[in-house]
């Protein structure tokens, strides 16, 4: 089966299967009036018209791009998607000026979450996780990671990562599941915490492992929640399952997290709002990716992870969602590039490095997806705009037409194609 996406005005993509750092993340190849030819799941050739018209036999289905923009398709790498419940009583109460930390403190933020997460069967968890891929899908994202971490139980663990592997039968956008059941102490364990974590690396981690549920393993390494120390623990076994590392670091206060991604060998250190120098410099030699969540600084209002420093420093940046219910409570890439932008400070090359080749590096994907070349798996969004800039540029509005993934279009015309809608009921 052969595609062809036509009448683009650019094709615009990062280039090569590592992640990009310093001068190379604002390294954006565009291509005027170039076609891009799938077959099967690949991609065969990105170029001139005239040129495949000459190469290649007429393609069994083409894709009319209108005069937009062919970019590859976003992959998320830092999600919570599989959680219960809403906290907009709590989003009441920040913009009456309580901080995020002071309504954690009096039983709100994740514990509450925990508790409608545990509450809900696994039929109710399933559809709020497709329904979240759904809105991924329709604002370009092909490939997400997507924690754990509102069970803080075996059970409530195994059924959050089990509802990911049903999700990920069912729906086109392909996922990365990561095990976090050191999101938080659970209240059961408040006064025992040190007990939490030998429950979490003798019976939760192993049960997961024991199932092939995670792909990766991430702590909330903060003050108040696991110490460095604890996280040392939480983490000494993961080299073992198998499992990538990937740290909530430096988020609240600079607790060294940074340094310490990089003592772990690391794959992303997530938030960096408060990174220290020496810990920039950590990240840069050990080659960590720092995931910048610039939702969560817009969505508490607090201030964004030092951009321009890591980029300097030669730290390959990556974006993320951080999709929650109480920090960050969005599926939209679009979004978080502007507000990478404009809020933080990176420029729309960086940014759209970031959120393609840099973060699927963070998944260790990046020899198979994360830009348009000849040879990588054909995951593309088509932008309704001739430049990408407009992403950022043209804030707040969905400019996705189409997007294909894996070589099938799954979105057309910014609706669901019925590919994706056959696949979701398919089993
Ligand atoms: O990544 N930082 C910790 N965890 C989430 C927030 C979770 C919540 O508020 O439910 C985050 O921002
Ligand atoms: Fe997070």
């Amino acid at each position: 089966m052969s595609l062809l996406i036509e009448n683009a005005a650019t094709v615009a993509t990062p280039r090569g299967t590592a992640a990009a750092a310093g001068p190379r993340q604002a390294d954006v190849h565009v291509l005027r009036g170039a076609v891009v030819r799938c077959e099967g799941a690949s991609i065969r050739f990105v170029g001139d018209a005239a040129e495949h018209r000459r190469r290649f036999p007429a393609p069994d289905e083409t894709l009319d791009a209108a005069g937009g923009t062919v970019i590859p398709g976003f992959v998320d790498p830092h999600t919570h998607l599989p959680f219960a419940g809403y906290r907009e009583d709590e989003f009441d109460r920040r913009l009456a000026g309580e901080s995020y930390a002071e309504i954690a403190a009096a039983g709100g933020g994740i514990v509450a979450t925990v508790a409608a997460t545990r509450r809900a069967g696994v039929d109710e968890l399933l559809a709020l996780t497709l329904a979240r891929l759904d809105r991924q899908l329709l604002l370009g994202t092909t490939t997400t990671e997507a924690k754990s971490g509102y069970g803080l139980e075996r059970e409530a663990e195994l059924k959050q990562l089990r509802v990911l592997r049903e999700a990920s039968r069912r729906h086109p956008v392909e996922i990365v599941p990561t095990a976090m059941p050191a999101h938080e102490v659970p209240p059961e364990w408040r006064r025992d915490p040190d007990g939490y974590v030998r429950l979490v690396t003798e019976e939760i981690h192993p049960a997961i492992a024991a199932e092939g549920l995670a792909r990766g393993v991430d702590v909330f390494c903060e003050r108040g929640v696991f110490s460095p120390e604890q996280t040392r623990r939480l983490l000494a076994a993961a080299p073992g399952y198998g499992w990538r590392i990937h740290l909530h670091a430096d988020e609240l206060c600079d607790l060294g997290g940074a340094a310490l991604a990089a003592e772990l060998g690391a794959a992303s250190a997530s938030h960096l709002l408060h990174v220290s120098d020496a810990g920039i410099a950590a990240l840069a030699r050990a080659g960590v990716v720092a995931i910048v969540l610039p939702g969560v600084s817009f969505f508490l209002r607090d201030r964004f992870a030092p951009v321009r420093k890591l980029v300097e420093a030669g730290v390959p940046v990556a974006l993320a969602t951080d999709c929650n219910p109480g920090s960050s409570h969005t599926e939209s890439m679009p979004a978080i590039l502007a507000h990478a932008c404009l809020g933080a400070g990176l420029s729309a090359e960086e940014a759209l490095v970031a959120a393609t080749l840099n973060a699927a590096a963070v998944l260790g994907l990046a020899e198979r997806i994360g830009s348009v070349e000849t040879g990588k798996q054909a995951d593309l969004t088509v932008l309704d705009a001739p430049s990408f800039k407009h992403l950022v540029y043209h804030f707040g509005v969905n400019l996705v037409r189409h997007v294909v993934k894996a070589g099938e279009v799954v979105v057309r015309d910014g609706r669901l194609a019925a590919a994706a809608a056959s696949t979701r009921s398919a089993s």
